[in-house]
């Protein structure tokens, strides 16, 4: 189990040291240049700043110590701090730690962001430090077993009336899962074409693990008193039929608007991502047993 996890930690540390290599921080500026007109677009557009930013998110920033884990490409940790927040930002990625040095040598933010570079799980930090604690596509990277440790860890850190808020995947259906692997996307071929699809899943950096709702429901009532699942894009899922560029953010814009009309197992069910907020943490729970 041990070698899994360094495995797969490996593993994203080289996929993402990769893909973060052409970040540009010309495009962080022009977002926090533009704040109110990313944030007023993303947030109605994108399924993962829909699903972060919900239920007022953007005003409870200001004057808050945050933890962002998974913070890649530093966007979300430089519009936090643009928006009044003390971030501290964690990668395993080193790329990401350099992205996080430009945007303060350039100071971007009035608050400089603190990077945490590697294992998270090594890093000692007093109990209660965060107000809040986010991570966007972050937590189905790791394993069952990490994940866990990563929610002791959180369940710790965070303040008593804080709040954890992750983005991530929704599979809560085996025949849409098994629809969408046959579909090939940019990058990665469809699961039909086996050979192809087995060397694209042997560099893939995710581990096999559940990402439904019921399970990370039942992981965060672990660690936390109480848990709450926001499904998102059932319909929005559909949006690659169309693929002209203002078409397709309109069509977005109002499929989050009915999607919310449903009842809430067939917004669930269909879902493609999903907001989970965990409270509350449970005081038992976090006495810190060390993973690697
Ligand atoms: C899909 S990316 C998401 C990046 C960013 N949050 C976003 O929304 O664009 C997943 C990120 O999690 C990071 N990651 C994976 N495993 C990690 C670990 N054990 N500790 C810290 N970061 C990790 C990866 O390096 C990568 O930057």
């Amino acid at each position: 189990m041990e070698t899994t996890n360094i495995d797969i930690t490996k593993k994203n540390q080289n996929h993402y040291n990769k893909r973060y290599a052409a970040v540009s921080i010309k495009g962080i500026e022009q977002k926090l240049k533009n704040l109110e007109a990313f944030l007023a677009d993303a947030t109605t557009t994108d399924t993962s700043w829909v699903a972060m930013f919900r239920n007022h998110f953007k005003n409870q920033l200001s004057g808050k110590k945050v933890l962002e884990l998974g913070c890649g490409d530093c966007t979300l940790s430089a519009v936090m701090a643009g928006l009044g927040a003390a971030v501290t930002a964690n990668d395993i990625a080193d790329k990401s730690g350099e992205i996080i040095a430009k945007i303060n040598e350039a100071a971007l933010t009035d608050i400089p962001i603190t990077f945490i570079q590697g294992d998270f799980l090594k890093q000692e930090f007093p109990p209660g430090s965060f107000d809040l604690v986010v991570g966007k596509a972050f937590v189905h990277h790791l394993t069952h077993e990490q994940e866990a440790a990563f929610y002791q860890k959180i369940a710790y850190l965070l303040k008593p009336e804080g709040e954890v808020r992750f983005v991530e995947p929704a599979v809560n259906s085996k025949l849409l899962d098994g629809l969408r692997w046959m579909v090939p996307v940019p990058g990665r071929p469809s699961s039909l074409q086996f050979k192809k699809f087995a060397i694209w899943k042997a560099a893939d950096p995710h581990p096999d693990r559940s990402n439904s709702s019921s399970h990370y429901q039942k992981m965060g009532l672990q660690y936390f008193q109480e848990v709450e699942i926001i499904p998102i894009g059932f319909i929005e899922r559909f949006n690659r039929l169309f693929p002209n560029s203002k078409t397709n953010r309109a069509f977005r814009r109002k499929a989050y608007r009915w999607e919310a009309r449903f009842p809430q197992w067939v917004q669930r069910y269909f879902a493609k991502a999903q907001t989970m907020v965990f409270r509350k943490p449970i005081a038992a729970k976090t006495e810190i047993s060390g993973i690697s």
